[in-house]
């Protein structure tokens, strides 16, 4: 039986490196995220070999910044939790050789964590501890002052149910699985995923495409409720989910972390051709030259606008109803298909979490089908929703618990899947 129950986890899956250091999974003692945004932000996306190099700039700060916000040393804690995939390989394995030297030197127990696992434990922790608000992701101030103000109206379930379903939606997964728990461990069954880009990277393409900040969903997100979101019907009806790929290996990043083979097509998600329709849209109607000429574009060697208010006076109404459409299009599609899976799966409540699961509209129009439903749903804090160390030490908890531990010979896997 651990002591203190206390667990240092390391997350550097991708462009955030985190440590936090969480008690018995459900008390957040502190948390630090150093953000790598101003490094990729102006090639429009993450560069691996750049997200390597920050990782192992910033990964003993970041570790002795949890430690002292905590009040706390080595000696204190119980476990080294640690992302162990899916993410990119060199970023991963800056956390994980950290993380082994340092339970090593330290006689400490290591242990793997899933990052799909540690998104959906996001949501777990902040309901165990729902006065938490850590401080928020580090967005374009313009952009974080409206993204905060959604936190207090953020719905919390208190008691857990299962089974639950939970939506992960982010920049690299767009996943839904079925949780449970079961004598204290947590199992998942894949129910359904996207067959190609995740919800998050089409956010972040769209807006790089209209010459706006990276990363792309706070962009969307600010300047969409300026837009007429029926502007443009964008319909994923008519999106083929290639379903069988014709026998080949899935081709992107999101795509490789879990097989398709017996997922419902209901629950398959494809968000590749909105990308593309939006694309073709803007040139039809010469929104890209304008949007251009008026926002400084990553594309052209300019700035990305600085603010919202900077983006909204150079983006002309066209523009502005686009994203609006967008964004909408997106979310309801996430919505169609995870509310449809728990219908027919009978999901004791929805769980929402990933980087996207910050999107206001997305949590507001998932509230209010939830209710109109009277289904239980439940989203993690804005700070816990990107990626973030609290979630992969929450979700170690139970792993500390079984004595589940991780062999010395621990390895990066990029395309870690979860689940059945
Ligand atoms: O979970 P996360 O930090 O990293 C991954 O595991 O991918 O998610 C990052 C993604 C990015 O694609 C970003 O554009 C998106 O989450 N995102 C949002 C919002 N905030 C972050 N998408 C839509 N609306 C937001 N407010
Ligand atoms: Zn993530």
């Amino acid at each position: 039986m651990p002591g203190s129950g206390l667990i240092l986890g390391i997350e550097t899956s991708c462009d955030e490196t985190a440590a936090a250091i969480v008690e018995r999974g459900e008390r957040t003692v502190s948390s630090v995220v150093a953000s790598q945004i101003a490094t990729h932000a102006r090639y429009g996306g993450v560069v691996p070999e750049l997200a390597s190099r920050e990782h192992l700039r910033a990964i003993v700060p970041v570790v002795r910044g949890a430690l002292a916000e905590a009040h706390l040393t080595l000696a204190d804690l119980d476990a080294i939790a640690v992302t162990c995939g899916p993410g990119l390989a060199g970023a991963l394995l800056v956390g994980i050789t950290y993380a082994k030297a340092l339970a090593f030197a330290n006689n400490l127990p290591l242990i793997a964590v899933n990052h799909l696992e540690g998104h959906i434990h996001a949501v777990l922790l902040n309901e165990r501890e729902p006065q938490t608000e850590m401080s928020a992701p580090s967005f374009p101030q313009s952009v974080q002052a409206d993204s905060k103000r959604v936190g207090k109206h953020e719905p919390r379930t208190s008691a857990s149910a299962e089974p639950a379903l939970a939506l992960v939606v982010s920049g690299g997964h767009t996943h839904l699985y079925l949780a449970r728990l079961a004598h204290g461990a947590w199992t998942y069954t894949l129910i359904g995923r996207t067959v190609d880009d995740a919800a998050g990277e089409a956010f972040d393409k769209v807006a790089k495409l209209l010459g706006l900040g990276y990363p792309g969903g706070p962009w969307i997100d600010a300047l969409a409720k300026f837009g007429n979101p029926h502007a443009v019907p964008f319909s994923f009806a008519q999106i083929k989910t290639k379903v069988h790929l014709g026998g080949k290996p899935p081709r992107t990043k999101a795509a490789k972390t879990a097989p398709i083979a017996r997922i419902d097509p209901h629950f398959l998600f494809s968000f590749s051709g909105i990308k593309t329709a939006v694309l073709r849209y803007v040139e039809l109607h010469g929104l890209r030259a304008e949007s251009r000429a008026r926002v400084p574009c990553v594309l052209a060697n300019f700035l990305p606008p600085q603010s919202r208010d900077e983006a909204l006076a150079l983006c002309p109404q066209p523009t502005l109803d686009l994203i609006a459409s967008f964004q909408y299009a997106v979310v309801g599609d996430l919505m169609k298909k995870t509310f449809a899976a728990s219908e027919s799966l009978g999901a004791a409540r929805i769980l929402v979490t990933g980087g996207v699961a910050a999107n206001r509209e997305l949590r507001q129009r998932f509230t209010a089908e939830a209710a109109r439903r009277g289904l239980r749903i439940a989203f993690p804090t804005l700070a816990l929703s990107t990626d973030n160390a609290a979630m992969i030490a929450a979700a170690a908890w139970p792993r500390l618990l079984a004595r589940d531990f991780a062999p010395p010979s621990l390895s990066a896997d990029p395309s870690l899947a979860l689940g059945r």
